[in-house]
């Protein structure tokens, strides 16, 4: 039987960086392939050749249905029926929903041009099919994340594609939604199609893959049959080592001093009387569906966004946060979900970026102290192994993770003695995940409050001494960590959503 599709001998250098080397993968007709690997293993550079994206380097060779292609860009991808969910959005905040969907879309409507009713009409006939509960119309600069996810995936299911790649879709997305991804995915896969999945979640490979292919550093190490196949085989493939399991948190609070004091912080929408305290040297979660009104905290705290109510004392000292830089100022930092749109500057480089919240601490009225700015950039590279050419090296030139970890990087050198950081390991591997939580142990060893806000309950339940459940705005409950558990969290978060949403009807 020949393969759905194959790829041989793939090879691609960037100036300085050799992101493949010889790479090969097949994929069977009917099957979800799972495929992982380290950040910057290559896998996202891997699949923008395949639709046409970037051109390999002479010399390998890919098969559709047995017979060899040149796949010359992006639409020849798609009409060969190869379609591509990126890991980073591609919607144009400006536009409708309807609007991204169709706008620029070649060969879709006759003469090419198409009336936004005819796009609303279409959109919501798309909708409608895949079970999305999305309106056409409204602008996508108002959507969360979660939400325009699902209009990227509707538009790569719209094409009517035999292989479909999707890297990292789960990665914004909670555990309701992605199952209803996940349900999407499986209706996608006929005796004809295929499909790629990215994801560093291993649970996610567990469940929804037939096999798993592994790259590591650029090169193709194996593919495994995922039933047959214990996690930690996989894991070993990817990292070259043992990683530890599941685990909990190993400092707990300095004292009961607290550091961070909230009292009935609302805001005008999605925040109701939240009270909490956090500790000096505690590291508090917050868990939740999306929509919950985590990330809304988070923002009213840190000044991203304006409350309406409330009392918010850092350290001792009652402090009014106006706006973001009074929140830097009070001593609040906030690691943003998005790390597109608030956390960095895509086109300076890792050591600017590292600095970005810090500029106070590295120049004076005058001079910008540039070889201090680049040594910490240097240092914080090592520890969270981020991989680069260099601390030169362009923001946009690094992988997802990578550029994950310079946000990371930027909020540690801010040094505030209250951190919110919000999904800090999102599209971050095994392996950097673990670096990424002893150094927020470290800092709440140093004595700072740590706030944790993550969809990944084995996260929270590894780094959270207590955890807050938010449903509709407000605190349900609040968990010693000895206590918590994924189920107890998950009750008390559905539960929360419940009981409100009973009430709003
Ligand atoms: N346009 C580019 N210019 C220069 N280097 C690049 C470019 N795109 C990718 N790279 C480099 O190629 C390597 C592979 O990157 P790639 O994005 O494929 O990794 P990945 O496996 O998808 O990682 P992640 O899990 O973090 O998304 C990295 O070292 C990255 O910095
Ligand atoms: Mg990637």
């Amino acid at each position: 039987m020949t393969n759905l599709l194959e790829l041989k001998g793939i090879s691609k250098t960037f100036p300085g960086v050799k992101a493949l080397s010889n790479v090969d993968l097949d994929l069977r007709a009917g099957e979800i392939l799972g495929l992982c690997g380290e950040n910057g293993a290559g896998k996202s550079t891997l699949m923008k050749i395949l639709t046409g994206i970037y051109k390999a380097d002479p010399g390998g060779e890919i098969r559709l249905n047995g017979e060899r292609v040149e796949i010359a860009n992006p639409n020849h991808a798609r009409s060969l029926g190869l379609s591509i969910i990126h890991q980073e959005l591609n919607i144009i905040p400006d536009l409708t929903v309807a609007q991204n969907l169709y706008i620029g879309r070649p060969g879709s409507h006759r003469a090419g041009y198409i009336s936004d009713r005819q796009m609303v009409k279409d959109a919501a006939a798309l909708f409608e099919r895949l079970n999305m509960q999305i309106d056409p119309t409204a602008m996508c600069r108002d959507l969360p994340v979660a939400r325009l996810q699902m209009v990227e995936i509707a538009r790569a299911l719209s094409y009517d594609s035999r292989v479909l790649v999707m890297d990292e879709p789960t990665a914004p997305l909670t555990t309701t939604e992605t199952e209803s991804l996940f349900e999407l995915m499986r209706r996608f896969i006929t005796p004809e199609t295929g499909l790629i999945f990215i994801t560093h979640r291993m649970p996610e490979l567990t469940e929804m893959t037939d096999r798993i292919a592994v790259l590591r550093d650029g090169q193709y190490i194996g593919t495994v049959g995922t039933a047959e196949t214990p996690m930690r085989e996989v894991i070993k493939m990817m990292v070259g080592r043992e990683v530890p399991a599941d685990a909990r948190p190993t400092t707990a609070p300095l004292s009961d001093e607290p550091m961070l004091t909230v009292e009935h912080l609302s805001t005008k929408k999605a925040v109701h009387d939240v009270s909490f305290e956090v500790r000096k040297g505690e590291i508090f979660g917050f868990a939740g569906l999306v929509g919950a009104g985590r990330t809304e905290v988070a923002r009213a705290l840190s000044g991203a966004d304006p409350h309406t109510e409330g009392r918010v004392v850092v350290n001792g000292k009652e402090v009014n946060i106006r706006n973001a830089s009074a929140g830097v100022k009070a001593g609040i930092g906030y690691l943003s979900e998005d790390r597109k749109q608030f956390g960095l500057l895509l086109d300076k480089d890792i050591s600017f970026n590292t600095a970005l919240a810090s500029m106070d601490r590295f120049s004076t009225a005058t001079v910008i102290n540039s070889k201090k700015i680049r040594s910490v950039a240097q240092e914080y590279v090592k520890k969270l192994r981020t991989r680069t050419p260099g601390v030169d090296a362009e923001i946009r030139s690094l992988s997802g993770g990578n550029q994950q970890k310079v946000v990371v990087a930027k909020w540690l050198v801010r040094d505030s003695d209250v951190l919110i950081f919000d999904e800090p390991t999102r599209g971050i591997d095994v392996g950097a995940k673990d670096e990424i939580y002893t150094l927020l142990e470290e800092l709440a060893a140093q004595g700072k409050a740590i706030i944790v806000i993550s969809s990944e309950l084995p996260e929270v339940l590894r780094l959270a001494n207590r955890i807050a459940v938010m449903a509709h705005g407000r605190i349900i409950g609040v968990l010693d960590n000895e206590d918590a558990t994924q189920e107890n969290i998950m009750e008390l978060a559905t539960v929360g959503q419940d009981e409100a949403n009973g009430a709003v009807a």
